[in-house]
């Protein structure tokens, strides 16, 4: 929650309190250099004794509730039956608004069951942007062209535009008569569009792709891995909401889709995932592929402990100070650093402050993985461990050439309850830091890399050793420790 102070600065407050604690160790810069070394300058790779703060994600690693670990312990783990999955099904009901839900084992396990079920092969689906995952599914296992339907603002990494996740009306229709409907597996919005740092749509843009996929019949889908964030921004900038709660918004927004997906790894603060829908059709359609590849209908992949915590977790999601938790953060977080002078995404989203790496770093070319670099870079000065979101997290085309990202973000996530304010305050201390030195960061090349989503595994290089003659520079201001 925002408070104001006696100056007239707003800080972002918690609204919780610390009942179990995580001893953390910040390791110092020596050190980081043989670890994010040995890493292959991937932060994916670093082991978590040597990171100080974990921000490479928000998924799987929010605080849970007091209330969320009861639940663990009254968990009915019978196989088949369990009275807990029924629970999430109330949840879902009340929450989202959906009858008919299936668990499913993460959020890339529900994009693999609508990819495979909805699939018209040399058709396309389409999405406002692409997730990594999603994509995969779309053109790996539907056989399908990934079209991306986002304003040109979306790419404007300094905008006051409040929705950027929009998608683009003109675009859509554009696609739709390109390809004809029955060509189209499924229109997708993507709820706080990831990879675009974040950002949402509206209300008013969601009804209009309602009535588009009305017009051709199309399937209208929302993932919602961070639909209470969608609905808390949508609260505080568009018109006309704010007065409603984030509970009523989350139920209108799932009231327009056809089926709705999420990871729940990131809003319900658990691990798994689900699907769930009013369309007894589609649910249909999907059903008999669940113990196929996920398991029985009552666990869908999940252990029943973390059914039970994501029935509470769903619950809480559209409490405001839960909604707002994050994104209050990173408001502050966006805020100060853009009044810096650092390049961040503006304006702030949910998930995560982007650096846009590319006005970070200007020196750097393209072809050097600019936000991979920025990343390890940011780690060797912090102990902070952001995540790349560029070309690194962009394949090879089929002829082996790399495809250059829209945008090289280095994301430095916020999850959910776990970090405090000077926490924050030290990450942009070390970014203005680095700032001052970018012109010691030079590129990255691959020495080791897989076919597919080589952001997890694959391994790079300073090229001219630059992790050494950062770190040189660091000690020179911090001394030997920090
Ligand atoms: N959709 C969105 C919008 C996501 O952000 C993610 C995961 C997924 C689907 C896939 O869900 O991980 O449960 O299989 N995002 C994580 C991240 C991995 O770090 O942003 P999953």
């Amino acid at each position: 929650m925002l408070v104001k102070l006696a100056n007239g600065r707003e800080i972002p407050v918690e609204m919780y309190k610390t009942r179990m604690v995580q001893k953390v160790t910040l390791p110092p810069a020596e050190r980081r250099l043989r670890a994010i070394e040995e890493a292959g300058y991937n932060t994916f790779l670093l082991r978590t004794r040597d990171v100080y703060l974990d921000m490479l994600t928000d998924s799987g690693v929010n605080a849970m509730s007091d209330h969320q670990y009861a639940a663990f312990m009254d968990a009915d783990d019978a196989y088949a039956g369990s009275q807990t999955f029924y629970e999430l099904a109330g949840a879902v009901k009340d929450v989202l608004g959906y009858e008919l839900v299936m668990n499913v084992h993460q959020g890339r396990a529900a994009e693999h069951l609508l990819a495979k079920v909805f699939a018209k092969p040399g058709g396309a689906m389409i999405t406002n942007y692409h997730f990594t995952t999603t994509k995969a599914h779309i053109e790996v296992t539907a056989g399908c062209a990934c079209l991306e339907l986002y304003a040109d603002e979306a790419l404007n990494t300094k905008s006051v535009h409040p929705f950027k996740g929009n998608m683009d009306l003109q675009r859509l229709g554009d696609a739709i008569a390109k390809y004809g409907p029955d060509k189209v597996g499924y229109v997708r919005m993507e709820a706080t569009t990831n990879l675009l740092g974040g950002q949402p749509f509206s209300m008013e843009n969601l009804k209009a792709v309602r009535a588009v996929c009305d017009q051709h019949g199309l399937i209208l889908i929302i993932d919602g891995s961070l639909l209470a964030e969608n609905a808390y921004l949508i609260k505080v900038r568009e018109k006309g909401y704010a007065g409603r709660s984030v509970a009523e918004i989350v139920k209108e927004m799932c009231g327009l889709a056809d089926l709705f997906y999420m990871s729940g790894r990131k809003n319900t603060c658990v691990r798994g995932g689900l699907i769930a829908t009013n369309r007894k059709d589609l649910f249909g359609l999907l059903e008999p592929w669940l113990p196929v590849y996920e398991g029985f209908f009552t666990y869908g992949g999940m252990s029943m402990r973390e059914v039970g915590a994501m029935a509470v977790g769903l619950r809480e999601m559209v409490d405001e100070a839960m909604a707002g938790a994050s994104i209050e953060q990173i408001k502050y977080m966006v805020e100060t650093l853009d009044g810096l002078g650092i390049p961040v995404v503006t304006p702030p989203g949910g998930l995560a402050c982007h650096v846009d790496a590319r006005k970070f770093a200007p020196n750097l070319r393209k072809e050097g993985y600019i936000a991979g670099a920025v990343a390890a870079a940011l780690y060797l000065v912090s102990g902070v461990r952001a995540m790349e979101r560029g070309t690194i997290s962009m394949d090879r085309d089929k002829d082996g050439n790399d495809v250059y990202a829209d945008l090289e973000l280095t994301r430095i996530a916020l999850p959910r309850r776990v970090y405090s304010l000077s926490h924050i305050e030290y990450i942009i201390d070390r970014l203005q830091w680095l700032h001052r030195h970018r012109d010691l960061i030079q590129g990255l090349k691959f020495v080791s890399e897989p076919p597919v989503l080589r952001f997890f595994l694959g391994k790079l290089q300073a090229l001219n050793g630059w992790g050494r003659n950062l770190v040189d520079a660091f000690k020179k201001d911090f001394g030997e420790g920090w």
